[in-house]
Parts: structure tokens; sequence; C-alpha cells
């Protein structure tokens, strides 16, 4: 198994660490368009081999694709991170260019990859994923609801004074602050729902801070978070490699599901071997599909916008 990681910043590298550590792939390439500097990372990674027992090998690449050729699974992280009191839609002049010139690139030496988008504004750059590469659109999928899942477990956690893992709970929608919808009143913790817990209050506050869980930790740190979606990029690889046929939330491109099309939208989705194998359908509310309707309208306002790049 041979994977790849395009950009090897702080959510690349994580990627990588998780990659490495669970040893999903016997080779492991880190690439970057900065001189030396996934090389530098690669060697890093590969001296914790001993410390950590891993026998994966990992390699950098100063921007030479040739080095990722026959790649099984591609991680996308290049592009800029978001700075403090920024929208992840801000990103798209930059960020569009990047990773339409990564994918064309991936391509070329991995006609048959599946690609895992992270880039943001991750919506659109799937979207961009799967129109500039024409690969099958089972073979291309954006992380966010992965992330954005694990943060509302995490927040979920907090009130109910709960393990996160024994938490299910799926956020839909687009991977913005304003177009992911936590879908609470269908989260369990272990089979029960959350709602007889919370109250109505509880649950706002909940949603509401899984939202900007995002631009919370850019506040913080002063750039975007790394290590949930560095690991959240490495889940989808584990299923992936393993063929666990997990299920997770993310951005695919919609044909009719959810009553969307030529979008590409964070739904429950089977990870596997082929990518992403099926989309799982789920009884949404009234609301809910309204409040999906409307995160669609904003991320095609959002793809409307690569036209005029
Ligand atoms: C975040 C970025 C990776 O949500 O989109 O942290």
């Amino acid at each position: 198994m041979k994977i790849t990681v395009v950009g090897a910043g702080a959510v690349g590298a994580t990627c990588a660490d998780n990659i490495a550590r669970k040893e999903l792939a016997t080779e492991l390439v880190l690439l970057d368009i900065k001189e030396g500097f996934a090389e530098g990372k690669a060697q890093d990674m590969m001296q914790t081999a001993a410390l950590l027992g891993f026998d994966t090998r990992i390699s950098g690449s100063t921007n030479d694709y040739s080095k990722t050729a026959n790649s099984d699974v591609v991680v996308i992280t290049s592009g800029l991170p978001r700075k403090p009191g920024m929208t992840r839609e801000e990103l798209i002049g930059t960020n569009a260019g990047i990773v339409k010139g990564v994918c064309e690139n991936i391509l070329k030496h991995s006609p048959n990859t599946i690609i895992i988008v992270i880039s943001n504004p991750m919506d659109t750059m799937t979207y961009l994923a799967l129109q500039s590469t024409g690969l099958p659109k089972n073979r291309i999928i954006g992380m966010g609801g992965t992330l954005d899942s694990a943060r509302f477990k995490y927040q979920l956690s907090t009130t109910l004074n709960c393990s996160p893992s024994d938490l299910n709970a799926l956020v839909v929608g687009g991977h913005g602050d304003t177009t992911m919808i936590p879908l609470i009143k269908h989260a369990t913790w272990n089979s029960i729902p959350v709602t007889q817990f919370l109250d109505e209050a509880q649950q706002q506050t909940i949603i509401n801070d899984t939202m900007v869980g995002g631009a919370t930790l850019t506040k913080l740190l002063g750039t975007s978070a790394w290590y949930a979606p560095g690991a959240a990029g490495a889940a989808l690889v584990e299923s992936i490699v393993r063929d666990e046929k997990k299920l997770f939330t993310c951005c695919v491109s919609l044909d009719g599901e959810y009553g969307q099309s030529d979008i590409c939208l964070g739904v429950p989705v089977v990870i596997g071997k082929n990518g992403w194998e099926k989309i799982v359908a789920m009884d949404l509310s009234a609301d809910e599909q309204a409040a999906f309707n409307k995160s669609a309208d904003a991320v095609r306002n959002m793809n409307d916008v690569l036209k005029t790049l």
C-alpha cells in the first residue's frame, strides 16, 4: 500500500504521522513545494520509527510528483490555512489554483488513486478535484464532516460528561461555520438519544460551539487546527486501506441524493477500498432538510466563484 500526503504543513504532517503510527502503508510520501521541508519532516518522522515500532517507509519530496507514482490513496492538504477572523471561504482565490495544480500532477502519476481533500474551502475544493481529475466520483472524498462530527462528539461529551467514543453523532452539510448542520436530534449516547439529557438551551450551545469549532481554535492558535483535521484524514485512509466500511460524514458528489445534484456536500457515506461506496439515506426532518438545502445554496455560490478564477 502506498499513500501520499500533499502538503507537509501541520495538517499534512499530523495526518502522515497518524498513518505511519497505524502502519496503514508500506510506503508513505510527503510532498511539499517548500525546498527540503517535506524531506525534513519525513526524516524526523522516520526517526520515531525505532521508538514507536512502525515499519512504514516515509520519504519526502520537494514538488517531484514522480515520487508519488502509483499511490493508492492521496491526501491533499495544500494551500493556505485560515488566520484568526477569516472564514474558510476567503481562501478560495489562493487555494483553488494550488489544489487544481496538485490534482493534475497527482493524476499524471497515479491515474487510479483515491483522493481525500482537506484543503479549504473544502466543499468547493472537493468539487474542483472531481472536475479537474475526471476520476470516478467514488474516488473523491472531502474530509470535512468527519472532522466536524468528531468536534460535535467532543462538545457533547463535555456537557454529558461521557466518553466521546461512546457517542454517535453526525454533522452533515457544508464544512463552513454557517453551513454545517450538527444533527443533534439524531445523536445518541450508546443508542440513548442525547436529547434526553440536554435541554433546548444546552442543545443550542453544543450546536453553536460545534459550528465555530474550527474558528475557535484559529483564534486560540493564530492559525487553523491540525491534530483533529490530521486524525480525521487518517481515519478515512484507514477505512479505505483496511476496507473497514465505516460510516463517516464526507463531502461527496450528489446525484439527486438528499435532493441535491451537481454539488459535493457532506452526507453519511460508507468508506471502503473503493473510496466512498454508498451514500446512506437518513430521514431528515423538514427543518433539517431546509438547513441542508440552504447549505447547498451557499456551497453552490462558492462553486460558482471557480468559474471566475
Ligand atoms: C478546520 C480546518 C482544517 O476546521 O478546516 O480546522
